[in-house]
């Protein structure tokens, strides 16, 4: 082995280390000081514990909101949320990622509580181009209320997936080859909010928010966005730092997670809009070809 092999090697694990330690620092640096803004609420959305924990409350005055300071276009999100506990009837806790304007793209996460002991729906959507009504609904095969668990949605070109402590739940692929328009252009923020819609989120409207519960909370904590931050019109993955792990942009469902899928799709959906014949007289919206 000659020197100069012997100082590039030097010069390798140097490079190593740098990669080690700037990946560390990207995995610590989740803060909700650094990654969002509490937008409405007038107080009731609170950043705690150093940035490590935000909470949202609801009473009868008003809700709160958050959303995330960058805007993405593809990414894997992440968030570890405990909803609200008890008798959280006709609350409803939302996680999505939205563009702006009449034509938007939206991909949504909602959690309509339920009396004490009554199971939550998650409620998922996905609007393309501002069309929506692609609702699919499920429940828990867990207390969402007692700690955190995480929830996940990954955007790349091929598909979205919305996941629950990494078990996919839904897969809305790309479905561009029959005419449906799939978000790629449109750079999203990831939203949150704690609100009351009793008039339609518990059996249908029929349960209403108890007011002497108020005030409701849910917390949220470790939220991570592996995403290509949009900026002025410039992707943060045009110039990829090799540091970073892109696997998620390419990512597909491999065969145990269809599987997961299949199971959850199996024991725990109770509405699905491409199973709905009798709302769409003129037949099912293309999309359901492509889309399990
Ligand atoms: C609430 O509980 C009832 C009774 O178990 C159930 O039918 C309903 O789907 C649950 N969830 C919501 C959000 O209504
Ligand atoms: C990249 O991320 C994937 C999924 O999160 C993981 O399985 C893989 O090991 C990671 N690769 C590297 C080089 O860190």
């Amino acid at each position: 082995m000659g020197s100069s092999s012997f100082s590039s090697s030097n010069a390798m694990t140097l490079l190593l280390g740098l990669l080690i330690v700037s990946s560390l620092i990207v995995v610590s640096a989740s803060n909700f000081y650094q990654d969002v803004d509490v937008t409405w609420g007038d107080g009731r959305g609170k950043i705690l514990n150093n940035g490590e924990l935000l909470t949202l409350s609801l009473d009868k005055a008003s809700g709160s909101g958050f959303q995330s300071k960058n805007e993405y276009l593809f990414g894997k999100f992440d968030m570890q949320l405990k909803l609200v506990p008890g008798n959280s009837a006709g609350t409803v806790t939302t996680y999505y990622l939205s563009s702006q304007g009449a034509t938007h793209d939206e991909i949504d996460f909602e959690f309509l509580g339920n009396l004490s002991g009554d199971p939550y729906i998650v409620h998922t959507n996905v609007y393309t181009q501002g069309k929506g009504n692609r609702e699919q609904q499920f429940y828990l095969w867990f207390d969402p209320t007692k700690d955190f668990h995480t929830y996940s949605i990954l955007w790349n070109p091929q598909h979205i997936v919305f996941y629950v402590d990494g078990t996919p739940i839904r897969e809305f692929r790309n479905a561009e080859s029959v005419g449906i328009p799939f978000p790629k252009s449109q750079a999203m923020r990831i939203y949150s909010s704690l609100w009351n819609a009793d008039d339609w989120a518990t059996r249908g409207g029929l349960v209403k928010t108890d007011w002497t519960q108020a005030p409701f909370t849910a917390s949220y904590e470790n939220y991570n966005a592996n995403a290509c931050v949009w900026s002025s019109g410039v992707s943060s993955c045009a110039s990829r730092s090799p540091s970073s792990n892109y696997t998620w942009l390419t990512q597909e469902l491999d065969s145990t997670s269809q599987q997961r899928l299949k199971w959850v799709q199996k024991n725990y959906m109770i509405y699905n809009y491409c199973n709905d014949a009798k709302r769409f007289p003129q037949g099912l919206p293309p999309e359901c070809s492509v889309n399990p």
